[in-house]
């Protein structure tokens, strides 16, 4: 795939080609020994956020062309198009104004010759309402006991956001609720939390923005069958909630109008956790906990409109992401965490990168001709360094990595993050600067070992370095922050959308195997064979006859 990209001026691709080639050949430990003013040069600390991004194979000069290509791509234009409303997603004709779910006010901003500000704002006031109704005790179960459970039946953007934060801002959550999750298909899910949970104290909260995803209906199905066996069908109404741009759906369903929460054509669904999709969140956190977490986003969408590229933590975010890809050829980033409290937020950003920019055409259907979105996954780094650190130190492939540290301890305990923070930069120091052939013979030597057992040792410890890493350093993971952290993903993602010329607003690539999955249940079934497709028709007749001759245990 070509390097040259999209909007890059001729003399613009050249100096990055040429950037490129220099630092591939340079050590990041002589970087920092070259210019003493590194770490300030590159790392930038605004809202509250510190990205420290001096370990990446980059210098001041490649950092400047960087910039130079936000601007040759017009990123922001394309941001201020972005929030103006403008159909952004042009496949789908829609605006993505996840922005005003977060934005408290302003100027009208008209959608269809609808000031959706006045929609968004209340949207918010109906789920305050609710949230404080279900734990006042004002709104109870059919049986007339307090809810003291909540489950979120949802998939993909109805349920990543929602469970991430959730888990993040446990030490937030407030006594009386707590929220639980369903989203597989599989049922597994369905089948733990009924067999603990009591369906008079279960509020069950439908999350669909389409209310036609097979997996949530199913779970939905599932859920008002456990609801209806155990209270009788009147009480159905009086334990479930939902939040769709579905009003037929919801209608057949059968869910109250006090218990239904709009969504909009306008929120794409791995960008809708600021929505009533977040209901779930501000349930188990409470309100004032949920509007500091909008507040945070929001405060990051401000900065990446306000501030100077070169100061503008998601664009330099978005363009280390395009630099890795592009120029050093990193086909796999890693999300890093040194707080367990983020251990879903892996899979919320796998959702957000690679459902968003896991593209191969442009905005206008012609295929791109440059690498897009890397893969996209990630682990709470202390346990990550007890297993796949391993290949990141010393395999082959090419990763880029954000390592994630709050300063404080989630949990008061704050000997234990200082262990937590000593392990980040411990890896930072190894993934850039590695561990020389000539040390490690210098050390196995020490050790005392003879010549040929030094020989044959030393290459093994040896750790290239130059994996391209930032730090992401905050004080602590708190609701505002956390809604500033996955704001300035959103909007890293955007940036490397535009650089691309890809529309990360839809989603055509996941529209193919629910086609499929949907014509093979039948057959799965048993209920009709399938013709021309013998591979698969084996592999149904080996799960048949499992099913009808299991394997005595
Ligand atoms: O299948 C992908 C997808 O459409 C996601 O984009 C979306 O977040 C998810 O399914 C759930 O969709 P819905 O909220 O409409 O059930």
């Amino acid at each position: 795939m070509s390097t040259v990209l999209p909007f890059a001026s001729p003399a613009l691709a050249a100096r990055l080609d040429a950037h490129a080639t220099r630092l591939r050949s340079c050590a990041v430990r002589d970087l920092f020994g070259s210019d003493p003013r590194r770490y300030q040069a590159l790392s930038v600390e605004a809202e509250g956020l510190l990205l420290d991004f001096s370990r990446q194979l980059l210098d001041r000069d490649a950092f400047a062309d960087l910039v130079a290509l936000a601007a040759d791509s017009d990123v922001t234009a394309a941001a201020a198009r972005l929030f103006a409303g403008d159909a952004v997603n042009n496949t789908e004709q829609r605006p993505a104004l996840h922005v005003a779910l977060r934005d408290p006010g302003g100027v009208p901003l008209l959608v269809a010759g609808t000031d959706i500000r006045a929609l968004v704002a209340a949207e918010r006031r109906r789920c305050r309402s609710f949230t404080a109704a279900l734990r006042s005790g004002a709104r109870v179960g059919a049986t007339g006991r307090r809810f003291t459970d909540v489950i979120n039946i949802g998939i993909g953007g109805s349920d990543l956001g929602p469970v991430m934060a959730v888990e993040a801002l446990r030490s937030y959550a407030e006594p009386g609720v707590e929220a639980h999750f369903v989203s597989s298909v599989d049922g597994v899910q369905f089948a733990d939390l009924a067999a603990r949970l009591d369906p008079a104290t279960t509020l069950v909260l439908v999350c669909s923005k389409t209310f036609t995803t097979t997996e949530t209906l199913t779970n939905a199905r599932l859920l008002r069958g456990w609801v209806a066996e155990r209270l009788g069908e009147g009480a159905v109404p009086k334990h479930f909630a939902a939040v769709s741009v579905n009003e037929t759906a919801m209608n057949e369903f059968g869910i109250g109008q006090d218990a239904r929460f709009a969504m909009w054509d306008w929120v794409g669904g791995r960008y809708s956790m600021w929505s009533a999709i977040g209901l779930s969140i501000e349930l188990a956190v409470g309100s004032a906990h949920f509007d500091a977490l909008l507040a945070g986003a929001h405060s990051i969408d401000d900065h990446f409109r306000s501030a100077p590229p070169a100061g503008n933590l998601p664009l330099i975010l978005g363009l280390l992401g395009v630099w890795n890809r592009n120029y050093l050829g990193c086909a796999s980033h890693a999300v890093l965490p040194y707080d367990q409290r983020l251990h879903r937020l892996p899979a919320y950003l796998q959702q957000l990168s690679m459902e968003s920019n896991g593209k191969r055409v442009r905005r206008d259907g012609r295929p791109v001709g440059w690498d897009t979105e890397p893969v996209l996954w990630g682990e709470p780094g202390s346990n990550g360094q007890h297993s796949f650190f391993q290949l990141l130190h010393q395999g082959t492939a090419a990763v880029s990595l954000d390592l994630l540290l709050p300063a404080c301890s989630s949990v008061g305990l704050p000997e234990s993050q200082n262990l937590a923070a000593a392990n980040c930069l411990a890896q930072a120091e190894a993934f850039a600067n590695g561990y020389r052939l000539a040390d490690a013979e210098r050390e196995l030597r020490a050790k005392g070992l003879p010549p040929a057992r030094v020989a044959g040792l030393a290459a093994h410890k040896v750790h290239p370095g130059n994996r391209p890493n930032s730090i992401l350093a905050f004080e602590r993971l708190d609701p505002a922050t956390l809604g500033k952290l996955v704001a300035l993903y959103e909007h890293k993602v955007f940036v490397e959308s535009v650089i691309w010329d890809i529309n990360p607003f839809d989603q055509w690539g996941v529209e193919l195997g629910k086609r499929l999955a949907d014509e093979l249940a039948p057959a799965v079934r048993g209920e009709l064979r399938l013709s021309g497709r013998p591979g698969t028709q084996a592999l149904l007749d080996r799960l048949a006859a499992w099913r009808e001759a299991p394997s005595r245990r």
